[in-house]
Order: C-alpha cells, then sequence, then structure tokens
C-alpha cells in the first residue's frame, strides 16, 4: 500500500509541467505550470521571422518570487538545469537587464519540438529579434526542470582568473564567462556546446596565437564547417577583448602546469 502510494505521488511528479527552484542543493519552491502564469503574466513570443512561435512566461518574477527582489548581484549566476542533469549558467545582471523567458508551448500547434527534440517541460528563450546579442541557436537550454541559484566563485571555482592576476587577465576572464562559458569547459566547469580549452592540453599550448585569434573572432575565417558562433562584431573594443582572452587562457594554462608539476615532485 506504502508502495503504490509513493508510485502515485512519483509518476504524478514527473508527468507534471513544473518548475523547481533551488538554492544551496535545496528545492526552495515547486511551482506547476498554473501557478507560473499566475505569478508571471503568459504572452507570445515569436522569433526567426515567425518560424517559431511560443507561449512563454518572463522569467524575472519568477526569480523574484524565489528568491526576493535581492536576488541578483554580481556573482550570482543562475543555473538552468535540465532534465538530463545538464546546468546552463546565466549571469544573474542578464536576467535583470535582458528579457528571458521560459517557453512552456508552442502557440501555432506545431509540436513542442526542435529537430525532433522534445523541448519540454521548459525552453530558456530570449527575445532575440530585439536583442541580437542573444542569437537564436545560440547555448538556449532546453528540458530545463529546475532553476537553481548559486554563487559564481563557488559553483565556477575552478575558472577563476589565477590570484594575483594581471588587469588583462581579469578582464579576460570577464569577457570568456559572459560570451564563452555556456559552451566551453575550464578545467572540467562550464557549457559542453564546445570542448575544454583548458584540459588535457590548452588551445593556447597548441594552436598558434594569430590563428587562435582568428578563430575566437570568426572560426570560420580558419575552418569550414565551424558550429562556434563569431564574436559579435559589436562587441565593445572587440580586438583589445580578444586578446585579453587569450591572457587568461594562457594564464590558465600555466597554472595547470604548475599544479600538475607541484603533483610530481622530481620530474
Ligand atoms: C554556441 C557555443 C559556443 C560559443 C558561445 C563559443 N564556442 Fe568556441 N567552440 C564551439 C564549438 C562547437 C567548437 C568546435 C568547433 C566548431 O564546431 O566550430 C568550438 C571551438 C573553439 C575553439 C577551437 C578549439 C580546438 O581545439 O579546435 C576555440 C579556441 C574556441 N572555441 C574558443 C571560444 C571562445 C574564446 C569563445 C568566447 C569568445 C567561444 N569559443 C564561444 C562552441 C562555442
Amino acid at each position: 500500500m506504502r508502495k503504490l502510494v509513493l508510485w502515485i505521488a512519483l509518476t504524478s511528479l514527473a508527468g507534471a509541467q513544473d518548475l523547481e527552484m533551488r538554492q544551496g542543493g535545496k528545492a526552495l519552491a515547486r511551482f506547476s505550470l498554473a501557478e507560473l502564469k499566475k505569478i508571471a503574466t503568459p504572452t507570445t513570443l515569436r522569433l526567426d521571422a515567425g518560424t517559431k512561435n511560443y507561449w512563454v512566461v518572463p522569467v524575472k518574477p519568477l526569480i523574484e518570487k524565489a528568491y526576493g527582489p535581492k536576488a541578483y548581484g554580481e556573482d550570482i549566476t543562475f543555473l538552468f538545469v535540465c532534465r538530463d542533469g545538464y546546468r546552463s549558467p546565466v549571469k544573474a545582471e542578464e536576467i535583470r537587464v535582458l528579457p528571458a523567458y521560459l517557453a512552456f508551448s508552442t502557440s501555432d500547434g506545431k509540436p513542442f519540438e526542435l529537430e525532433k527534440k522534445p523541448l519540454g517541460p521548459f525552453y530558456l528563450v530570449w527575445d532575440s529579434e530585439k536583442y541580437p546579442e542573444r542569437k537564436l541557436g545560440g547555448n538556449w537550454p532546453y528540458q530545463v526542470v529546475a532553476i537553481e541559484r548559486a554563487n559564481f566563485s563557488q559553483a565556477y571555482a575552478a575558472t577563476l582568473p589565477p590570484p594575483k592576476s594581471s588587469a588583462q587577465v581579469k578582464h579576460g576572464f570577464a569577457v570568456f564567462r559572459k560570451k564563452c562559458l555556456s559552451c566551453h569547459q575550464i578545467n572540467g566547469q562550464g557549457g559542453s556546446m564546445g570542448i575544454d580549452l583548458n584540459q588535457p592540453a590548452s588551445v593556447t599550448e597548441y594552436i598558434k596565437k594569430p590563428y587562435l585569434h582568428k578563430i575566437i573572432s570568426d572560426p570560420s575565417t580558419v575552418r569550414g564547417r565551424a558550429t562556434m558562433p563569431a564574436l559579435d562584431a559589436t562587441f565593445p573594443h572587440r580586438e583589445q577583448a580578444i586578446r585579453d582572452i587569450i591572457a587568461y587562457l594562457e594564464a590558465k594554462a600555466a597554472q595547470r602546469r604548475k599544479a600538475s608539476k607541484a603533483a610530481k615532485p622530481g620530474k
């Protein structure tokens, strides 16, 4: 009997379109779709010249309902947790300033899927027609089941610039965090659309610097069929920003070499 009750509880949970709000590894709240629609007003969003049409709720009111109006901060990141455990980090500032939405169905009767992959329960989308910096086809997590509020410096400690880094390395990291970390890992932390750029070998060790600069600027100038997007043409002080990213990647490579030497004394 107890088993049956548990089974009913579990299956009804699994089937529902719920969103869990977490902090410090614990669930703070769980919103059903009906609750989400009460907290944040649903609207339709038209993307990709009208070929993709979704019913969405804005993310900001959900965040503020769960974590309060002081949910944001320089060191805060929101991890969009997908069904398979993948976590896509988004800076708190971006959620505060840019219009992020959770899509929960299509608004044109098409199946709620992309290239045959189901998008539900939730799909993080941005109004990329108004805000082209959030490119359609950038890293938009789907099958989102939870949002987790985390301190970036704890959750992504292995990506931080080494202690006592120069201002250039620190700035390179700030740009990297904003433009690259959602797809790439450093020492196993970050997104998984691209490769880990620091281990086992760093891109600064096996790609000549002028080519590394070109790949970061626009991969299609070096490689055919590259899927990585070019850095936005309008990125402020673009050339210097790329040099700063490379300085950050070099600093992480040097830090790793130093650590592996220390681990193997006498070599
Ligand atoms: C939307 C996801 C995405 C973003 C954002 C992204 N990359 Fe990539 N990157 C990739 C993928 C995927 C590859 C593999 C090659 C390809 O398909 O273009 C790659 C390849 C690379 C490579 C070549 C590595 C090798 O060994 O061949 C470098 C270097 C690189 N990325 C650096 C960066 C930097 C620096 C940024 C930020 C300015 C960045 N990438 C942003 C997805 C991304």
